[in-house]
This record gives structure tokens, sequence and C-alpha cells, in this order.
């Protein structure tokens, strides 16, 4: 769908340097472009900056524990996120960017049924009214392997697999048109995560999402990732290259 629409990058990093709070740069000149319906898979070890370069996406300052930005441009649409004003912000997260987090049942909102968290969340699409959202909300449990039942069950009722794909319908929604999951499958057992990195793939192609994947298990990178990109903390950053199992890879295959 969005492929159709848009034929450019949906994101583009140019030259982008990034320090932590009153720190040194952790990385430097970074460039890299992602486009509809791709999975561009960020790989390095623990402090490397990659959750910093994922918040510097969704445009979170120190404040926030977020990188103060020395230099370069992050682009989405060819739109500086520079230029967002408070307005812009709000329809960036969350709404032109979905995010997913290694702690899906603690980004879920406590004490707040699922399905009424998918109801609210698909009714910030303008024009989109309380029956469509519920039709809608239990058409998106379905597609993330939940069962009905869930709509009405808590966060806290959720195991770890179950509120993963709880914040993949979430995200997914509000139909992003690029996705940040930052450790999104970590803390979940081996056929979990693999349950949960097929379904993710899978969806992201059915709706030509543009996908950044945050790990350092180079496993993952090499089921989902269409491209991968190195990251190493202070000195070296490798631009992005197709894994070297790419042509193996089935959920990857014929996709670029
Ligand atoms: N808010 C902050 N204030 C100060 N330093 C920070 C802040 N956030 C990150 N850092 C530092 O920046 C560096 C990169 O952190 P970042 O969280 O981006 O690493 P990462 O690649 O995501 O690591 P991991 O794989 O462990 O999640 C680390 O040295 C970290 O200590
Ligand atoms: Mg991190």
């Amino acid at each position: 769908m969005l492929q159709q629409e848009s034929q450019g990058p949906v994101m583009r990093i140019e030259g982008v340097t990034i320090a932590p709070p009153g720190g040194a740069a952790v990385l430097n000149d970074v460039d890299l472009s992602l486009r509809a319906g791709e999975v561009l898979c960020l790989l390095g070890a623990s402090g490397a900056g990659k959750s910093l370069l994922a918040r510097a996406v969704l445009r979170f300052g120190p404040e926030a524990g977020g990188p103060e930005l020395a230099t370069g441009r992050i682009l989405l649409d060819d739109r500086d996120i520079a230029t967002c004003d408070g307005a812009g912000l709000r329809a960036l997260r969350g709404g032109e960017v979905g995010m997913i987090f290694q702690e899906a049942a603690a980004a879920l909102t406590p004490g707040r049924r699922i399905g009424a968290q998918l109801i609210e969340t698909l009714r910030l699409r303008p024009g989109t009214g309380r029956a469509a959202a519920r039709a809608e909300a239990r058409d998106w449990l379905r597609r993330v392997g939940l069962g009905a039942e869930v709509a009405r069950a808590y966060p806290h009722q959720l195991s770890g697999g179950m509120a993963q794909r709880a914040m993949i319908a979430l995200a997914l929604a509000r139909r992003p048109k690029l996705l940040i999951a930052d450790e999104a499958t970590t803390a979940l057992d081996p056929v979990t995560q693999a349950e949960i990195l097929a379904l993710l793939g899978g969806l992201c192609r059915e709706e030509g999402l543009a996908v950044l994947l945050i790990t350092h298990d180079a496993g993952v990178a090499r089921v989902l990732a269409d491209r991968v990109a190195r990251m190493k903390a202070g000195v070296s950053w490798r631009k992005a290259r197709r894994p070297r199992c790419w042509s193996h890879n089935p959920l990857a295959r014929g996709r670029v």
C-alpha cells in the first residue's frame, strides 16, 4: 500500500552524530535509509548507541533519556523531524512511527482492558467511529494471533508473549509508516521469540511497513532483516548491507 504511495525512502538518517547527555559521541556520522516494506536490522553490542539512535528518530531529547543530537538530519518522508512542533511530535510518536520495546507489559496501560486500549488507539484516527473501531480491534487481535477473549483481559493477565502480541497490534493499529522494534523479543523464550518475529515479518510485509529492528542477536537479523547495519560504539559504523544468508531467508526473499 505504502510502496505505491511513496517511492522514496520512508526514513533517512544523514550524517548523524549522537552523544548521550553529558557524554562523548557514541555514533559518528551515521547514514541510513529505509524504504517501505523493508526491514533494517541494527546490530551491535550493548552500549553501542542503538537505543539512543531509536530515541533520536522519535526526537526524544536528553530530558526523556534521548541523546544530544550534535549534528546531522533525520527525515521522515523528506520532512526533517527537527521542524516538528508539539502537534507534529504527537503525530510522530506512536502515529507515523510505531514503537515496540522489550518490556511490552510495562508499555501497556495497567488496569485498562486490551480491547479498550486498542479501540482508544484506533479512534485516534480521524473519522473512526466506535463500532468500526471495535470491529477493527477484533480483527487486530486475530491478526496477531490472540483470541477474541483477550479483548477483556488486563495487561497483567497476559503472558510475556501475549503482551508482546498485544503491543504489536497497538503499534500497528495506527498504521505507522515506520516501526521501531528495540529488543522487542529479547525477554521471550526462543520458541515464542521465533513466533513473534515471524508474525512481525508477515505483518510488516502485508502493511508495506518500514521496520527498524534493533537487536544484539545476529540470529534475529538473519531471520528477519533485508539489510543489516552494524554499530560499534565510539569508533566505527558499518553501512547497511544484506545479510549473507539473505537469499535463504524465507521472510525476506523477494521483498527488495
Ligand atoms: N540518558 C542517558 N544519559 C547518559 N548516558 C546515556 C543515556 N542513555 C544512554 N547513555 C549511554 O550511551 C551509550 C549508548 O547507550 P544505548 O542505550 O544507546 O546502548 P544500546 O546499544 O541500546 O545498548 P543495549 O544493547 O544494552 O540496549 C551507553 O554508553 C550509555 O551508557
Ligand atoms: Mg538498547
